[in-house]
C-alpha cells in the first residue's frame, strides 16, 4: 500500500466551530471505555468515548485524550494500560470515571495485573495493553496501544453514548 500522506498542513481551512462540530459528531452512537492503571502507587485513569478497533494483525486499538488531560501524562507512564468496556448499567460509573480525579475509582471492584493494568471486574470486556503510538490530532492526541490480552463476557449490553447522554441497546426483536 502506499505510504499515508500527512495533510495537516491543512489546517486553517474553513469548518464547522468546536460546537457544531460537536453536535454532529454526537449523532454516532459509541460505546465507552476506562483506561486505568496504577502509577507510582495510585489508580488513575478515565472514561473515554474515542475507543475503536484499529487492526487485527498487530491486534491494535485506539482512543483520543484531549491536551488538555490532566491524568493523560501521569497514565501514559504505565508500562501496561488497562481498558474496560463499560456496560449498559455503568452511567453512573462512567460520570465517575470522568468526574473528582481522585474518587474515580471508589468503591470499584477492580484488578490490577503484575504490570499495572488496571480493569473493571464488571466489564464487558477488559484489555491489556501498551501504548503503540502517539499521533498529535489537534486538540487531541491519539493513542494507538498494542493488545497483549482480551477477554469479553456477554452478562448485559453495552453502554451507549450518544448525543451527549447514556443509552442502551435494544433487546434484538
Ligand atoms: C461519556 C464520556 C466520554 C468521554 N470521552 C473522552 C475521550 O474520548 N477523550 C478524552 O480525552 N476525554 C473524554 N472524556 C472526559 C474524561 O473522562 C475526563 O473527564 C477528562 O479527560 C478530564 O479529566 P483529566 O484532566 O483527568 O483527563 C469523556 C467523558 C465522558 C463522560
Amino acid at each position: 500500500m502506499e505510504t499515508p500522506h500527512d495533510h495537516s498542513l491543512d489546517d486553517d481551512q474553513p469548518g464547522p466551530g468546536p460546537a457544531a462540530a460537536a453536535g454532529s459528531v454526537g449523532v454516532f452512537p459509541t460505546g465507552v471505555v476506562a483506561v486505568a492503571a496504577r502509577v507510582d502507587g495510585r489508580v488513575t485513569g478515565l472514561a473515554a468515548s474515542s475507543f475503536t478497533s484499529v487492526s487485527l494483525e498487530p491486534p491494535l486499538v485506539s482512543f483520543s485524550v484531549a491536551t488538555t488531560s490532566k491524568t493523560w501524562p501521569d497514565l501514559r507512564r504505565a508500562t501496561r494500560l488497562g481498558l474496560t468496556v463499560l456496560a449498559d448499567h455503568h452511567g453512573g460509573v462512567c460520570r465517575q470515571l470522568a468526574g473528582a480525579p481522585e474518587r474515580r475509582f471508589e468503591g470499584l471492584a477492580l484488578t490490577v495485573s503484575e504490570d499495572g493494568a488496571v480493569t473493571l471486574d464488571e466489564g464487558l470486556a477488559r484489555f491489556d495493553c501498551s501504548i503503540y503510538r502517539e499521533v498529535e490530532a489537534g486538540d487531541h492526541v491519539i493513542v494507538l496501544l498494542r493488545l497483549h490480552a482480551a477477554e469479553h463476557a456477554d452478562t448485559s449490553g453495552p453502554l451507549v453514548f450518544h448525543r451527549s447522554g447514556f443509552s442502551r441497546l435494544a433487546e434484538p426483536a
